[in-house]
């Protein structure tokens, strides 16, 4: 059944797309980050054909563990099923809507709406319903009622990612040739990766797009944005000279719209600071270093500032904190943060990391509050009828000829200052979203 008001919206949307990205002259229109009709394509088109971060495995350890977050704007559940494996649920009952799980997370049998008391085991049958015998006739059949369950559900190195369409590569497809720059920090020592601590939670009234183009390509912020607090934590371990002039860097653009920068370390570990003194994360910096550069050698070389997995999915890689942009509208997101530490850290490493990503990049982090103010001041900007069609410059890079990547850094560009990353994700935004069909349409990732 067609929605009216629907496919009003994806009529103008269609038009509102025309010339709002340019990749080859590296202009994006602000109307990108406002307009409604191109939202509500971005929920059918993008969201819903994408692998979206679900939770981390350690969230869901036992069978009957559950987590609830959300795919875009639909809630759904995670659920550790008796066999051990994982099912992602649409969390709405199938009698009215109300969610069937109304908990951050927890451990269950099963999942009793607290409307009228319909209930549904782990996997999302329906197993029973107040009166059943007294009201329901024979064409009711509690078989028929399931709540809907994400077809799609995989998992990378703990990390679960599910996805609404049937057609989607598989996750490693998905993300390609990235595996190797996320691996720099879900496979950097032998002990798996483990969430700790809680789940921050906060609204920032901003387009997600802000947020996710940032952490894909935005190196340059830093300098300027964090200064203050860059001062503030300044520790010990960094040398008076950082970053040192023989120091390279990169950018790693994806056509998956995935995207990250880094620095290189001609010496390796010698002249190696990836940010891990900050805040005093480890008790023994130096034994740290040493057993992630002996495991994965790509450690010995780069330091990655932040990256972001295409849509929604980003990491502060130098303090491991993990960031889900729920959009909420145009104009908001819920931040979810948490972070990971290698599961054989010591009682004493885990809770400087805890007090580490509070101090930073928590709601009241000091680097975080600084990115926020950001994106809040330019929301406010682009609600402007003149500003929103005013074109924005994402062009450094663009037509540097005499630039040759490092080869033994696939798909990499030169300088981490350029904006190679920050155009291959809107390039992707765009294509997805131009992309017209059924959700069984396949669309191609890279
Ligand atoms: S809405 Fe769930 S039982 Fe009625
Ligand atoms: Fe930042």
């Amino acid at each position: 059944v067609k929605n009216p008001a629907f496919e009003t919206k994806r009529a103008s949307a269609s038009s509102a797309l025309s010339g709002i990205f340019d990749a080859e002259r590296g202009t994006l229109l602000p109307r990108a980050f406002v307009d409604p009709a191109i939202y509500a394509l971005e929920l059918e088109r993008i969201f819903s054909r994408s692998w979206l971060f679900i939770c981390h495995e350690g969230h869901i350890p036992k069978p009957g563990d559950f987590f609830t977050t959300y795919m875009a704007q639909d809630p759904v559940i995670a659920v550790r099923q008796k066999d051990g494996g994982v099912k992602v649920l649409l969390n709405m009952c199938r009698h009215r809507g109300m969610r069937i799980c109304r908990s951050d997370q927890g451990n269950t049998k099963a999942f009793t709406c607290s409307y009228h008391g319909w209930a549904y085991d782990l996997s999302g049958k329906l197993v029973s319903v107040p009166y059943e015998k007294e009201v329901c006739g024979p064409g009711f059949s509690k078989s028929a009622w399931s709540v809907r369950a994400v077809p799609r559900v995989e998992n990378y190195r703990g990390m679960i990612f599910a996805c609404w369409n049937e057609e989607v590569p598989p996750l490693a497809e998905y993300l390609g040739d990235f595996k190797l720059w996320l691996d720099v920090v879900l496979d950097r020592r032998p002990a798996h990766a483990t969430a700790i601590g809680g789940m921050y939670k906060w609204v920032i009234p901003c387009n997600w797009k802000l947020a996710a183009e940032q952490f894909a390509s935005d190196m340059l912020h830093a300098d300027t944005t964090h200064l203050s607090a860059l001062v503030s934590s300044r520790s010990a371990d960094i040398p008076p000279e950082w970053p040192p002039a023989a120091m390279k860097s990169g950018q790693v653009p994806s056509a998956g719209g995935h995207g990250t920068g880094f620095f290189t370390y001609p010496d390796g570990i010698k002249s190696f600071h990836d940010g891990s003194g900050i805040q005093g994360r480890w008790a023994d910096l130096e034994r740290f270093r040493k057993s992630r550069a002996a495991h994965n050698p790509l450690l010995d070389r780069v330091m990655i500032q932040h990256l972001t997995l295409f849509p929604n999915f980003s990491v502060v890689t130098q303090i491991d904190s993990f960031r889900v942009w729920h959009p909420r509208g145009p104009g908001e997101i819920e931040v979810w943060a948490f972070t990971v530490l290698d599961a054989d850290a010591s009682p004493e490493e885990r809770n400087r990391h805890r007090l580490a990503n509070i101090r930073a990049f928590s709601p009241a982090g000091t680097f975080e509050q600084d990115d926020g103010e950001n994106w809040v001041e330019v929301q406010r900007t682009f609600a402007g009828t003149e500003a929103c069609k005013t074109p924005l410059a994402l062009q450094f890079g663009l037509g540097r000829t005499d630039w040759v990547g490092d080869p033994t850094l696939p798909g990499s560009s030169p300088h981490c200052m350029n904006e190679s990353a920050a155009r291959s994700f809107y390039g992707r935004w765009l294509e997805m979203l131009s992309t017209e069909g059924s959700s069984k349409t396949r669309v191609a990732h890279g």
